[in-house]
């Protein structure tokens, strides 16, 4: 073997220690480090320095491979450097802890080290001795007055000894020249360079905080030949003691070399800190359950708010309701219009249920919804198909229906809105604008040209059932105008339809009607009668009295047989009436109501009457006469049983 090639191998193999020496770790999850005491590695890979134990004791990690830091044993020291990035964190902020240092030793470790104190490098005796051969530098944030210590924030150089050779408060110089202060204790990480050049035998220590790039000036400078210090092979490596209050010691990442500057640590690769720790602990612990609730009780909430709108918006629809596609209304809409069925939203309320203003939601159409509660299903598919054919009536002189909702033991009929309201209120309510007696005549034109309509004008006939005032509503230009058709039927289909109710208004009813429970064109002419004396008279049908109830009918009745019909007439008109007409109004009120049905005149009739195209023929002739027994709707009514409920709810109403 040639000398070249002896000198060769040996090289390599002077080459191949000194790769082994130097070292990078960007996290310490593979690193073979050797730990001591209360050092440990978590599992993503921080090196920590102590555990959370609350004993005094100290921590230690070295790599576990000596370093030739000479050629020779009495050689001098060559250049080394290292690198690595840390952060302190403290139980509590207040807390004063002791820190750590970065440090080359003759051991693994620092036998005969005082646990808790001198940072765990050194103990009473030994400190300060250079027999112990150790060089560090000192993380320190407590201000120990036998150590000469400058604060509680410092670096400090050690030689031998926690006595620093030189310190200087933490932080570190800007290009420019500026110093920011730093603290150690911060828990933020910050980065540590250590430079040592053999040949100009200067130790150079930098700090900055993580992603600051290596400040130029480093925080300490200090000339000194480590050469009497640190042995041909030394160990590297980290202590720290743990005082009775523990403080976190993290070094998350570490690079070391001999002879050349330490390789970069590869900032994105160092393990995470743990999150934050009482702060953490108190948002996971208080914050996240609390967070929890609200979200889950917004979500319950929210739950709720929709079922319950689902429901309150629950209607029904059955099959067969399909082809009434058009006339039928979705409950949503005349929700929102009727703003919720709200008090302020209500016209007036009836024997029947209630009536609601409202503005359909698109085509801001004016309409009053009428409530009506029913309790069984059974003829409801008549109803609604009666409803549907109703639906198609139109006439100048009745309150065009719109269509209709189902909903559970509610039907709901969607009508023309009537600015003016109903009759009964010009005529008993005595609002200051009362109708003069022209106005009075139009309305009972057209009532009876509208009933006319129903009786004849259509395909079939539609009996009214509940002619009345309050059932008589006024539009823009006071024309009288029916509402209501047809919703007598109602009641008969909506209750048990085994019995027949008799359906419709006390004071209105035909005696023909209370007895037989039949309505007819006669009846509703009837209704008409009592009507037309309404109007004249400008009283209800019956006034209740303290001893005896006042029937208007009879009244009337008995003006005419005084022969002094107009007495009858309502005072409020004053003189402001037709003398002719009011008397052709009230007599044809009493032939109206004739109690003998066959005695009565046909809508037909009635309308060539009023309109004087065929004379009034007398009363007497008719069979009116001062007998009395005629006007017949009193036996009807004491000698009728009527199913109190029913009778209860007509009566109410009754407006
Ligand atoms: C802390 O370290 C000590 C000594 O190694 C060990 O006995 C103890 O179990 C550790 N405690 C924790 C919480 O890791
Ligand atoms: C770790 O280092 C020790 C001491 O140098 C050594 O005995 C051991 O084999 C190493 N283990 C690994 C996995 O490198
Ligand atoms: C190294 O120095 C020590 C004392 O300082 C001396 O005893 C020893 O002989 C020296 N060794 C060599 C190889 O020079
Ligand atoms: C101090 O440490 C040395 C070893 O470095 C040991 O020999 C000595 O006994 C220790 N002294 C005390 C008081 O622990
Ligand atoms: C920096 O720290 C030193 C020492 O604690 C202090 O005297 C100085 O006022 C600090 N400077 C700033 C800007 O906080
Ligand atoms: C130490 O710092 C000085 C400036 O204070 C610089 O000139 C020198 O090169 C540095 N030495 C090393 C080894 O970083």
């Amino acid at each position: 073997m040639s000398v070249e090639i002896l000198f060769l191998v040996s090289l390599l193999a002077v080459l191949t220690y000194a790769q082994e020496t130097d070292f990078v770790y960007n996290g310490f999850r593979s690193a073979n480090l050797s730990l001591d005491g209360i050092a440990g590695i978590t599992s993503n890979g921080l090196l920590k320095l102590n555990n959370d134990t609350s004993q005094a004791q100290e921590g230690q990690a070295f790599h576990p491979d000596p370093v030739q830091f000479k050629n020779l044993p009495n050689g001098t020291v060559k250049s080394f450097s290292t690198t690595f990035v840390f952060a302190v964190r403290p139980p509590d902020a207040s807390v004063r802890v002791n820190g750590f240092a970065f440090v080359v030793a003759p051991q693994r470790g620092l036998p005969g080290s005082l646990a808790g104190r001198y940072l765990g490098m050194f103990n009473e005796t030994n400190n300060g001795k250079s027999s112990n051969h150790v060089f560090g530098v000192e993380l320190d944030t407590i201000q120990s007055p036998q150590f000469e210590d400058i604060n509680d924030n410092h670096i400090g150089i050690d030689l031998n000894g926690l006595k620093s050779e030189k310190a200087a408060s933490a932080g570190y110089y800007q290009d420019n020249g500026e110093f920011n202060n730093l603290s150690l204790i911060s828990g933020q990480q910050m980065q540590v360079w250590v430079d040592y050049d053999g040949a100009d035998k200067l130790i150079n220590v930098t700090l900055a905080p993580i992603h600051v790039q290596k400040p130029k000036t480093p925080l300490l400078s200090l000339p000194w030949d480590l050469s009497p210090i640190i042995n041909e092979n030394m160990y590297v490596g980290f202590s720290a003691s743990a005082g009775s209050l523990v403080a976190s010691y993290y070094v998350l990442g570490w690079s070391f070399s001999v002879n050349g500057e330490a390789q970069a640590l590869d900032l994105s690769r160092l393990p995470k800190l743990p999150q934050i720790g009482k702060e953490t602990s108190k948002v996971l612990t208080i914050g996240l359950p609390l967070m929890v609730l609200f979200v889950v009780s917004v979500l319950i909430l929210g739950a709720v708010y929709v079922i319950r709108r689902k429901r309150k918006l629950a209607e029904v629809l059955e099959d067969w309701e399909r082809e009434y596609g058009p006339h039928r209304f979705k409950y949503k809409d005349l929700y929102i219009a009727t703003k919720g069925f709200q008090d302020q939203e209500l016209l007036g309320a009836g024997g029947f249920g209630q009536v609601y203003r409202g503005i359909l939601p698109i085509s801001n159409l004016e309409i009053a919804v009428k409530t009506v509660s029913h309790e069984s299903k059974q003829g409801m598919r008549e109803f609604v198909a009666e409803i549907i054919t109703i639906g198609r009536l139109r006439h100048r002189n009745l309150v065009a229906l719109l269509g209709y909702c189902r909903r559970k033991r509610e039907l709901l009929l969607v009508y023309d809105y009537m600015p003016n309201g109903s009759l009964d209120k010009y005529l008993y309510n005595q609002p200051k604008v009362t109708l003069n007696w022209m106005q009075r005549l139009r309305v009972i034109k057209g009532v009876a040209s509208g009933l006319l309509y129903l009786h004849e004008g259509w395909e079939q006939v539609v009996i009214h059932r509940d002619i009345k005032a309050s059932n008589i509503l006024l539009d823009t230009e006071f024309n009288g105008r029916l509402g209501d058709f047809g919703l007598a039927r109602l009641h008969d289909h909506g209750t048990d339809p085994q019995t027949t109710h008799v359906a419709g208004t006390i004071g209105y009813l035909a005696p023909e009607h209370v007895r037989t429970g039949k309505a007819t064109r006669s009846t509703d002419v009837f209704a008409f009668g009592v009507f037309l004396l309404e109007v004249a008279c400008g009283r209800r049908p019956i006034k209740r009295g303290d001893t005896e109830d006042v029937i208007l009918l009879d009244w009337v009745f008995s003006c005419w047989d005084r022969g002094a019909i107009l007495e009858a007439r309502d005072p409020k008109l004053g003189l402001e009436f037709v003398e002719e007409e009011m008397e052709l109004v009230l007599k044809l009120g009493l032939m109206c109501s004739h109690a003998n049905p066959l005695m009565r005149p046909s809508v037909r009739q009635v309308l060539q009457y009023l309109e004087g195209d065929l004379p009034m023929p007398e009363l007497s002739s008719i069979g009116i006469s001062s007998a009395g027994s005629t006007v017949g709707h009193r036996e009807g009514f004491d000698n009728l049983a009527y199913s109190s409920s029913v009778a209860e709810s007509l009566l109410s109403g009754g407006r």
